[in-house]
């Protein structure tokens, strides 16, 4: 050992003696046994988490020049909070950058997020013992929809404006509470700079402390029961009688931390793609309508939510109002997320992987994510009738996909569940890895070309 290195392990074992270091990193880390048949779909995770400090750091860098203020710049029709971003934007070093990462990331966060749900359910990745998992998921999920929401009030915009507008006052049509509770939401009988700056509270600190909250429960009760697999099979349960570690596992570091470092390789290579060259993707990011100053007098033809809501959007809509109040379509639209969070109680099928459930669940699940894609573009659209219809066969098609599990889950006959994983020869990982390499040469010599 090195004189350096030796000065090295004295302040380790100083530290050790004084705070956990080295036994977290062994236990969450380099001696976390993580099953060794990962695919394509366990990138999302580490995905997400990587989106989630671009937000916290970005966001961090945009505060220091935005500003949450709705009054008029004398003279022009222009708020000090519009203004702000558009000096972020042209006069900030580096403004530019950082508010496009941070635009983008909200919406990668929700691509990233909905993938890393969508794995969840293939392969039953919230049943026993991962209910609490999926639990501090979906509040995670609740969180993000909150944040997202907050953060599209801020540059003060003409959809800022609406939107707000339109989603505080479907609160209003609760019963008994509900005027009170937009007014309180508000802090206003109409969304105005009071509102603009306790969203900029909500938003910049007391939504992503709870977020960072659930995130670190999140992972603490995955590492409590260990990670599921693309097999379903709980690798925990053959050990190796010596050392005690699962004869299917391989330690997360470094196996795992390379694999993800490849992940966000890739991930950042789109990422950047977007931010240099497509930043409002087409309007789906930054919406073209957010570019004109809010005019409280002047309401937009169309307003829809960014694409992320639209799904739960089209619920909503689909919903008639009924006995005079619009509480059914707001009711229903909360229901598509809070039952979600019902998903381990309500598929009782004995197998968890959809590799070895009956062959009709893929199609039920094919039904299921045509429908959800179907509110997705059905809520971006203006309502007519044909559309309204097509939004109410989809949303009933979205809840019988959850309220029937209990029942089609139950029916046919599921394929004998391996002992041990499977997915271990490594053809299929090779070619996907081939696949990965050419979409990411590509990619790059795209960019040079542009
Ligand atoms: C900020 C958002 C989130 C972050 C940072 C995050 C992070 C992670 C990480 C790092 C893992 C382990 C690696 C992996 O399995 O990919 C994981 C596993 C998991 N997450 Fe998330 N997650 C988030 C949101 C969600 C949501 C919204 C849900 C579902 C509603 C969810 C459900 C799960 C489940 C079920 C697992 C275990 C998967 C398995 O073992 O097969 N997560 N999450």
């Amino acid at each position: 050992m090195s004189k350096a290195q030796q000065v090295g392990q004295q302040v380790l074992n100083w530290v050790d003696d004084r705070f956990p270091l080295t036994s977290t990193w062994k236990a969450h880390v380099s001696e976390y046994y993580a099953p060794k048949n990962f695919n394509f779909w366990y990138f999302f995770g580490s995905l997400a988490m990587l989106v989630l400090v671009i937000q916290i750091v970005t966001g961090i860098f945009l505060t220091m020049n935005y500003k949450p203020d709705g009054s008029l710049i004398p003279g022009t029709n222009v708020s000090v909070a519009f203004n702000s971003v558009e000096y972020i934007m042209r006069d900030v070093a580096g403004g530019w950058i950082i508010r496009y990462m941070h635009s983008t990331g909200a919406s990668m966060f929700f691509v990233v997020v909905y993938l890393h749900m969508f794995r969840g359910l293939i392969y039953g990745s919230y049943q026993k013992p991962r209910e609490l998992v999926w639990v501090f998921g979906t509040l995670i999920f609740l969180c993000l929809m909150a944040e997202a929401f907050l953060g599209y009030l801020l540059p003060w915009g003409q959809m800022s404006f609406w939107g707000a507008q339109v989603i505080v006052n479907l609160f209003a049509s609760l019963p008994i509470i509900g005027p009170d509770l937009s007014t309180f939401i508000r802090g206003d009988f109409v969304v105005s700079d009071v509102t603009l700056n306790r969203f900029f509270a909500l938003h910049v600190i007391a939504v992503p402390l709870v977020l960072l909250a659930l995130v670190v429960a999140h992972l603490v009760a995955l590492h409590e029961v260990g990670s599921n697999n693309p097999d379903g099979v709980e690798i925990k349960k053959n050990k190796d009688p010596k050392t005690g570690i699962p004869l299917d596992g391989i330690p997360f570091h470094p196996y795992y931390t390379v694999k993800d470092i490849f992940g966000v390789a890739v991930f950042l290579a789109v990422f950047t793609t977007i931010v240099f060259f497509f930043p409002n993707m087409f309007g789906y990011f930054l919406e073209d309508n957010n570019f004109i100053p809010a005019d409280p007098l002047k309401t937009p033809p169309h307003i829809a939510p960014v694409w992320y809501f639209t799904p739960f959007y089209a619920i909503l809509r689909a919903i008639p109002s009924f006995l005079g109040t619009q509480v059914w379509g707001v009711l229903a639209m909360g229901a598509a997320v809070v039952v979600i969070a019902f998903l381990p109680w309500l598929d009782r099928s004995p197998v968890k992987s959809i590799r070895y459930r009956p062959a009709f669940f893929k199609w039920i699940l094919a039904v299921f994510l045509v429908a959800f894609f179907g509110l997705g573009i059905l809520g971006a659209l203006p309502p007519d009738g044909l559309r309204t219809i097509l939004s109410q066969v989809f949303s009933v098609i979205y809840f019988a996909f959850f309220l029937g599990m209990p029942f089609y889950t139950r029916w046919g006959q599921t394929l004998p569940v391996p002992e041990r994983v499977t997915d271990t020869n490594g053809r299929r990982q090779m070619i996907f890895g081939i696949l990965m390499l050419v979409t990411f040469l590509g990619a790059a010599i795209f960019a040079k070309l542009v």
